[in-house]
């Protein structure tokens, strides 16, 4: 795309900027794929070409920093079963990684990209994809490989469970090393599942520090079930981030506000699972770094909408409705260690959505609704072909 585009018209610019956050009646400039300006539209510069916004709210694209998208297979049967009073344990992981291993790469590409369509569809620009339904050398490869073609944040979660089929201590043995060798040429994160029944504290730690001495970026499932070791193992060994923390103690949430580990929220899962949320306010209030994210995944969390689970953050977990906001865009790409994306400033990448609606609290007191007008992804429109974007949009 050559040439500079002015939006104008913004009836509130949330920029995600923590130096100025909102603008009324705002405009922004896009350059080369960038955001050049952002101001008041009574000051805004010339440009080549202009959008009017007609009085909507604009906010950064949401970072999605927490998804699962490679798997085949249905869980409709588990969902409704919890539905009648079931508990979740996190076993019917097992059913998807049975459906995954059988597909070939074509069946789960086209799922994973349905999937990442549906969520640019509904304003994220930025997804972080995990493997973690193959639990084999090979499996979990081709399933980072596929994700490679959607996004750059891509996680190497073979410490998901232990499969059926093979001893606890033998897995971690290959995870941290054959599986770990294979993966890491396509991944960027290395990622556990730290739970009961699960990955204990020793054996998360082992994977974690594999992964980060392979050169890739420690992110952990940490105390999403119960309390246990996960958020203070993150914190120690200076992961980007802690996900789920639903179940914490005074000395995790101390640790999170002391440390660099943002501290990622998935109220997608508790919403799924029927289960309690995590204390945001608690976190919050102490100074941490909050992220939101889907958790988009066959199991715990069906969603790819961002909106979805700010609406929750903030009727549920009593988040206000600018920190669920701020959560959704600028928490998700401190979680991911990214500067470029997440806000709205110049030099960013011009991820932005115009919503229909005059302001992004209406994402929380407009729950369910549609509110996405227009999606720019690198500064590019993405209109009615949003059902097809263009074959180089990697988020
Ligand atoms: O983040 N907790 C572990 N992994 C996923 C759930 C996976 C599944 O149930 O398939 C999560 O909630
Ligand atoms: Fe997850």
């Amino acid at each position: 795309m050559t040439g500079t585009t002015l939006i104008d018209g913004i009836g509130l610019l949330y920029t995600g900027d923590p130096e100025r956050e909102e603008i009324p009646d705002a405009a922004l400039v896009i350059d080369d794929g960038q955001v050049a300006w952002t101001g008041p539209a009574s000051r805004a510069p010339d440009a080549d070409e202009r959008v009017d916004a007609g009085g909507r709210a604009v906010i950064p694209g949401f970072v999605d920093s927490h998804a699962h998208l490679v798997f085949a297979g249905d869980r409709t049967a588990e969902f409704q079963a919890r539905m009648s009073g079931e508990p979740y344990t996190g076993g019917g992981i097992r059913t998807t990684v049975a459906a995954t291993r059988g597909a070939g790469d074509a069946e789960l590409a086209t799922r994973a990209f349905g999937l990442v369509n549906e969520m640019l569809a509904q304003g994220t620009t930025t997804v972080e994809i995990k493997s973690g339904y193959g639990l084999s050398v090979e499996d979990e490869r081709r399933c980072l490989e596929i994700a490679t073609v959607l996004t750059d944040e891509t996680t190497f979660l073979g410490a998901h469970v232990v499969p059926s089929d093979m001893d606890a201590d033998a897995y971690v043995r290959l995870v941290a090393g054959e599986m770990l060798e294979a993966c890491a040429p396509y991944a960027k994160w290395v990622d556990v599942f730290c739970e009961r029944g699960a990955f204990d504290g020793d054996q998360t730690r082992e994977i974690l520090t594999a992964g980060v001495k392979a050169g890739l970026g420690a992110r952990v499932h940490a105390n999403q079930l119960t309390e246990g070791p996960g958020v203070r193992i993150a914190c120690e060994i200076g992961a980007a981030s802690a996900d789920h923390c639903t179940h914490l103690t005074p000395a995790d949430v101390d640790a999170l506000a002391s440390s660099g580990t943002v501290a990622t929220l998935l109220p997608g899962a508790e919403f799924s699972t029927r289960s309690p949320y995590p204390d945001a306010r608690r976190l919050l209030d102490a100074g941490a770094t909050v992220a939101l994210a889907t958790d988009c995944n066959p199991g715990s969390s069906f969603t790819s909408s961002m909106a979805f689970c700010v609406a929750l953050a903030v009727r549920e977990m009593r988040m206000t409705p600018l920190e669920a906001i701020r959560a959704a865009t600028y928490g998700g790409a401190r979680a991911l260690r990214r500067t470029d994306v997440g806000w709205l400033r110049r030099g960013a990448r011009a991820d932005l959505v115009i919503l229909d609606a005059p302001s992004y609290v209406h994402l929380a007191y407009r729950p369910g609704v549609p509110l996405v007008h227009q999606v720019f992804h690198g500064g590019l429109l993405l209109e009615e072909d949003i059902q097809n974007p263009p074959s180089d949009v990697v988020l």
